[in-house]
């Protein structure tokens, strides 16, 4: 990208476009579309500035505009928070045609698109993406959803938006471990689909440990377009997971499970960092990958701050996490790996010698606080 603002299309039933940028607050009438009249904004404390601004363009543009403040994070994505966004729908009378903003991280989205996809069974949703993952990951591809008490992401819908503005700007503010967190999916989308993405965070890797600068550099733009351009091709062709969406899993397999056993104080990036590493062993191991290949694992994402190691002493509640993993069919453990740059394929039920031998390769010593090394 050459400066200025980028468009990528995501394919499906209702096409949509996600819009990359710097201050893109005028696109939303558009992406509202159509004979909407109330609007709800949805965004966490932490956000709350913006929102005003948000109401106050809309407001400005002819809407009637209600806010909906949620708690931060993870804390917003239970069925009571969902509820109280219906009880501000319900009073305002929102009808069919009216829409939903959600203004944040994933987890905002998250709930702004799942409480869209549940009243009156589906009304329209802006997603406003607030931060690196929010952009590449969370508000890009229709999945929306909340936590139970057993479980993250348990009840949700598959609901694409009816547009997503990334707007860089936003990005400035964010603390450099989430920041940095969020990268690990774009350096994913590198060794999945497009491995420029590998070179661009070669060629900067200070500038990209530096929200502030990156914020306003064209090589966050285009690192985020690429992102988002690997997420659009794959959930265009396949918006439910039947196959190809999968791949989009790389790394993760491991690193929900180093999640489940550090009982969620790592950042989702830092575990799919190392799943990663995990991963490209593991393949190597099966004679899939080339040592270079995993190198370059292990040197992109080191120059980032990501870990690329976990402690060696807790193979048994790791293994046990990834048999429950939800990708895991039947009693065969399933992995996403290379057999080279940009070429994901399946690996079903490794022997589990081969699995102890890759974990041996990223094992550390014991004492390694959230993941990231900034
Ligand atoms: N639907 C999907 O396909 C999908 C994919 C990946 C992740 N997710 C979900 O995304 C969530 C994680 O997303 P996240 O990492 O963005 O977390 P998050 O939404 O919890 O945001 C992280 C923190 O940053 C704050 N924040 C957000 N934007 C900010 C900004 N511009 N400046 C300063 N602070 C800001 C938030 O208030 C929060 O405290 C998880 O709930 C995960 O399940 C969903």
């Amino acid at each position: 990208m050459s400066g200025g603002e980028a468009v990528v299309t995501v394919a499906g039933e209702q096409p949509y476009d996600v819009v990359i940028g710097r201050h893109l607050l005028g696109h939303l009438p558009a992406m509202l579309g159509e004979g909407v009249r109330r609007v709800l904004v949805v965004h966490p404390a932490a956000l709350a500035t913006s929102a005003e601004t948000v109401r106050e363009d809309l407001v400005a543009a002819g809407y009637e505009v209600y806010l909906a403040q949620v708690p931060d994070a993870e804390e917003q994505k239970t069925a009571q928070v969902a509820a109280f966004c219906w009880g501000v729908l319900g009073q305002a009378d929102f009808t069919r045609t009216d829409a939903v903003v959600g203004l944040g991280g994933g987890a905002t989205t998250d709930l702004a698109g799942f409480v869209a996809a549940t009243w009156l069974r589906g009304v329209r949703v802006v997603q406003v993406p607030t931060t690196v993952l929010g952009m590449v990951d969370a508000a890009v591809g229709g999945k929306t959803g909340i936590n139970t008490a057993e479980g993250k992401n348990l009840v949700g819908a598959f609901h694409p938006p009816a547009g997503v503005l990334c707007d860089l700007a936003a990005v400035e503010s964010m603390s450099p471990y989430d920041f940095v967190a969020g990268l690990a999916e774009i350096v994913k989308c590198g060794f999945i689909d497009d491995p420029r993405i590998l070179e661009l965070v070669e060629e900067n890797t200070a500038l990209l440990r530096d929200p502030v600068a990156a914020a306003s550099s064209p090589v966050l733009a285009e690192l985020v377009e690429r992102a988002v351009r690997t997420k659009a091709r794959v959930v265009g062709q396949d918006l439910r997971e039947a196959g190809l969406r999968e791949i989009l899993n790389y790394g993760h397999t491991f690193g929900h499970a180093v999640e489940h056993v550090e009982r969620y104080r790592w950042r989702h990036g830092a575990a799919v960092s190392v799943g990663m590493v995990f991963v490209a062993e593991l393949a190597r191991l099966a004679g899939r990958l080339d040592d270079d290949v995993v190198a370059r694992h292990r040197s992109v994402l080191t120059a980032l701050g990501l870990p690329t190691g976990y402690r060696g002493d807790r193979w048994d509640q790791l293994l046990a996490a990834m048999r429950r993993d939800k990708k895991t069919r039947g009693d065969l453990l399933r992995f996403v790996v290379l057999d080279g740059l940009a070429r994901p394929a399946r690996l079903e039920g490794p022997d589990p010698t081969l699995l102890a031998a890759a974990y041996a390769e990223i094992a550390t010593e014991p004492e390694r606080g959230t993941g990231i090394l900034l």
